[in-house]
């Protein structure tokens, strides 16, 4: 039997999921879960939600909760893959401080992710909180602390690998080799990389309010999905449609189970004769088909908290050892093991 690949990643809690998640990294993580070809590592993260969250502790915290109850409806099972919560390992803070003197901050300043979330957050100048513009480095920590060989993420989070693999270098360099570069690696699915809002806006995202949620309940969504932007110029079922920016043909070429019926509704609405009831009905029973046993099953564990807490708590004792041993290495490495020699 060949080993099986290291795989970590994880979310910072600022919300519950959405199908944009859904379609971009929880699909493939159950994927590779159940493929028995990985060792999944999957955290919260939320010391990271700090960095950008310092005065609003509360909505990290209730979003932790919300978070663990999304992985596990969804299928992600602690017999399977090491569910964590990042606080509970402090090793990683100890890990990320010997880093933080191997990056400049001309290079931090630099990371067009970084970049571009500091825009988008207003931190003008020099008003970003050092947590925020050294996060990189700790997630660098996070990767490197479990020995990943494979890190599923979204493009936007590449650059922040790339100063990973930087950092791993420069590590090694000095202190010999001790730290594992990992491979970043997107989701299969091209279309599901980026799931549109239901308003049209090409991003699904909580502040603009587009999403539909995994928690969602069936009302909720129908309601959602029958008001979903579609082509405004298609006014009579027999007016020829446009399907190219219409939200609803856009779910339903990630979501659907039957892509042939898909493509025939596509031509069908393009000629004209098909209108957006029918199409959006369709939908909604095709996101049902996904959604109604993930609420199901959330609605369960949601039953006894205190036995999801307990299932983290594990997995954090479990990923705590993992990143314990990595530590030894890398106090070794740097020389500060004086008192275990
Ligand atoms: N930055 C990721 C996000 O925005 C979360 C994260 C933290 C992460 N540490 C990680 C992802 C390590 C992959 C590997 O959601």
């Amino acid at each position: 039997m060949t080993k099986k690949l290291r795989l970590l990643t994880g979310d910072r809690p600022t919300g519950a999921l959405h199908i944009g998640h859904y379609a971009g990294s929880i699909v493939s993580r159950l994927e590779m879960q159940n493929s028995g070809e990985y060792d999944p590592f999957i955290f919260i993260a939320d010391m990271q939600a700090l960095t950008d969250n310092a005065f609003d502790p509360e909505k990290v915290k209730n979003s932790v909760d919300e978070l663990m109850l999304d992985y596990l409806a969804c299928g992600l099972d602690p017999e399977k893959c090491t569910l964590f919560v990042q606080s509970g390992v402090p090793e990683l803070a100890e890990i990320f401080m010997y880093y933080l003197n191997l990056v400049t901050v001309a290079r931090l300043k630099r990371n067009p992710t970084v970049k571009t979330e500091m825009a988008q957050k207003n931190m003008t100048g020099e008003s970003v909180p050092a947590g925020f513009l050294t996060y990189p480095v700790s997630q660098a920590a996070d990767v490197t602390a479990f020995d990943a060989d494979v890190v599923p993420v979204g493009e936007d989070q590449l650059p922040v690998l790339e100063q990973t693999n930087e950092i791993v270098r420069t590590f090694n360099r000095i202190y010999g080799d001790t730290i594992k570069e990992p491979k970043a690696v997107l989701s299969q699915n091209k279309n599901a990389r980026r799931v549109p809002g239901t308003d049209g806006n090409a991003k699904m995202g909580k502040s603009l309010g587009n999403c539909i949620y995994l928690k969602d309940d069936a009302e909720t969504v129908r309601k959602k999905v029958m008001s979903m932007y579609t082509d405004p110029n298609h006014i009579r079922v027999e007016d020829p449609g446009n399907t190219e920016n219409n939200v609803v043909f856009k779910y339903l070429e990630i979501f659907g189970r039957d892509q042939k019926k898909v493509a025939e509704m596509k031509a069908h609405y393009e000629k004209g004769g098909l209108g957006d009831v029918v199409c959006k009905k369709y939908l909604f029973e095709e996101l049902e088909a996904i959604l109604a046993p993930i609420r199901a099953r959330r609605a369960e564990f949601a039953k006894d908290m205190s036995k999801v807490h307990k299932i983290f708590e594990e997995g954090t004792a479990r990923a705590r050892k993992v990143a314990a041993a990595t530590l030894e290495r890398i106090r070794h490495a740097v020389g500060v093991d004086y008192f275990n020699k």
